[in-house]
């Protein structure tokens, strides 16, 4: 009986709270009840497919910070935070409080030791090596001959088919196959030439896609559930396992290859200077931790690159198509900033020639690329988690190890930081008035982080942006294909449309 009269009251108490969620005036509806027992799970769970655009919601009426309750004793309170206050104090000044921490490193298992999961000095070893590849002369100047090789051998024939035969192309999908043929030359010197006429089947990219999107659900399911899902091999889990032996497989695959041409002087001479070659060949003296002969470093460090550079970049390039598709005046101040900084004598065929013009010329271009970068940022958001107990400047008290969340998509659409205008693309934001780009603090434009862990390869991919949209903004007119395709995003580590992003494609006549 007494267990009947406790089931009662707690039924009338369940009752209460319902109704009092259903009929509360004050309420945003944005957000969340924080239900007995299960905190805010419930109504989580309900959004989490449209959580970009929730997270919008709630963090614009919650003054840029907002806590989730996770359910009791799940460990899942997450505080979501915009605040460039809060930004800056958490990625730049107090950096050493904030490691990735051991939480991150199981949410990213996938990635081993590489330098997206180290901590202090591994990291620091790793950074360093990475850093002095990326700012090598040698690189850069193989990072633009790459680029235009796939721009020119992949990209070029493909659009000039679907001009020629009138068929739709997925702008999303043409992107990633670019970048992953650009970051695969190099990481390893050798093009998988995904990026043709026939679109064949890439094993490895797939296997890229599928981890995003499971990595995305560890960071939002309870800790033991997802757990519970890998050890019984279900779901994502099951698909995160396939996708990791993929990967093991491919990059032994590329490691012994490269081995085997070192071993007989076939490796490509000239500019070629590729990720693989650099690190077998680095001095052991120069970094600790870091050992060149084990086949789990290069494993781990081919793998974080691949991660790095591919679906970020081509993440970035649909974000700018989608946005110039809208905003006919931007295409035509670019194309006209190209003829005058770019006469037309660039030809086509001719592969030397982009890669030696001054990309940096580009100014309103760059405004352009940035604009999408802020609206639709590759990385849509990063987290961290304080060693010690913390305030942060916007006054939240944060114990050890809670998860901290920087939605970085709501936090470039943020009225309170970029202005009523910030839902609109406007390239001549980032110019000043003597026509230069002008610079943004990155703990308010952070799509590529701010503080010691900011991106390494942001040049890299600016570089690859610029010589793709003078590509093809010279050359073709794309066109939406269908009125009212919206960009519908995957909950995701990195940024993707569910449905990709269908043009077609037609020559562009001089005007
Ligand atoms: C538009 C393209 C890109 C965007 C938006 C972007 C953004 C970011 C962000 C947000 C981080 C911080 C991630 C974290 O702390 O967990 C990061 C880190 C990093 N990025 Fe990028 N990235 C881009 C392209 C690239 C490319 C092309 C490369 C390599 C060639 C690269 C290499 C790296 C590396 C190595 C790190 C780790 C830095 C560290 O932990 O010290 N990124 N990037």
């Amino acid at each position: 009986m007494a267990l009947i009269g406790s089931l009662e009251v707690s039924m009338a108490f369940f009752v209460f709270l319902l109704f009092r969620f259903l009929f509360s005036k004050k309420r945003h509806h944005a957000l969340l009840t924080n239900w007995p027992f299960l905190g805010m799970l419930p109504g989580f769970t309900v959004e989490i497919p449209r959580f970009y655009d929730w997270i919008i919601q709630v963090l614009e009426v919650s003054n840029l910070t907002f806590l989730f309750k996770g359910p009791i004793f799940a460990g899942m309170d997450l505080l979501f935070t915009v605040d460039p206050a809060n930004i800056h104090h958490i990625l730049c000044s107090n950096f050493v409080n904030y490691p990735k921490g051991p939480d991150f490193g199981e949410i990213f298992d996938a990635l081993g030791d590489g330098i997206f999961n180290a901590d202090f000095e591994l990291w620091k070893n790793l950074r360093k090596s990475a850093h002095a590849l990326l700012s090598h002369h040698d690189f850069q100047r193989f990072t633009k001959s790459a680029t235009v090789s796939v721009a020119k051998r992949g990209l070029v024939p493909l659009l000039d088919h679907a001009a020629k035969k009138n068929t739709l192309v997925d702008l999303q999908d043409v992107f990633q196959r670019f970048t992953f043929d650009t970051t695969l030359t190099l990481i390893t010197g050798y093009n998988p030439k995904s990026l043709s006429i026939d679109m064949p089947r890439v094993e490895l990219a797939d296997a890229v896609e599928d981890a995003e999107e499971a990595i995305f659900h560890r960071h939002v399911k309870p800790r033991i559930l997802w757990k519970l899902q890998n050890w019984i091999d279900f779901g994502l889990e099951k698909k995160l396992k396939n996708t990791v032996a993929i990967a093991d497989r491919e990059c032994a695959k590329y490691i012994s290859m490269k081995r085997e041409d070192l071993r007989r002087g076939t490796q490509p001479k000239g500019d070629a200077m590729d990720l693989l070659t650099y690190y077998m060949n680095l001095d052991e003296n120069k970094y600790n931790f870091l050992n060149p002969s084990d086949d789990k470093f290069l494993r781990d460090t081919m793998v974080s690159f691949i991660l790095a550079g591919r679906d970020t970049t081509s993440a970035g390039l649909t974000g700018f198509f989608w946005l110039l598709s809208k905003n006919p005046e931007a295409v035509a101040k670019i194309r006209g900033e190209i003829s005058a900084e770019m006469p037309r004598s660039i030809n086509r065929d001719d592969e030397t020639q982009l890669d030696q013009v001054d990309l940096n010329k580009l100014v309103y271009l760059h405004g352009a690329l940035y604009e999408a970068l802020r609206l639709y940022p590759p990385v849509p958001f990063n987290h961290k988690s304080p060693a010690k107990a913390d305030t942060l400047p916007s006054g939240h008290k944060v114990e050890a190890n809670t998860k901290i969340i920087f939605p970085f998509y709501a936090m470039g659409r943020m009225r309170s930081v970029w202005g009523d205008d910030a839902s609109e693309f406007k390239p001549e934001r980032w110019i000043s008035e003597k026509g230069r780009l002008k610079h943004e603090p990155s703990f308010k434009f952070a799509s590529f982080n701010a503080g010691p862990r900011t991106c390494i390869g942001k040049q890299v991919a600016l570089t690859q942006m610029a010589i793709v949209a003078v590509e093809i903004l010279q050359n073709y007119d794309v066109i939406t294909a269908t009125e009212g395709q919206q960009l519908e995003l995957v909950p995701s580590i990195i940024l993707r449309t569910k449905h990709g992003y269908k043009v077609s494609i037609t020559k562009h006549r001089l005007g």
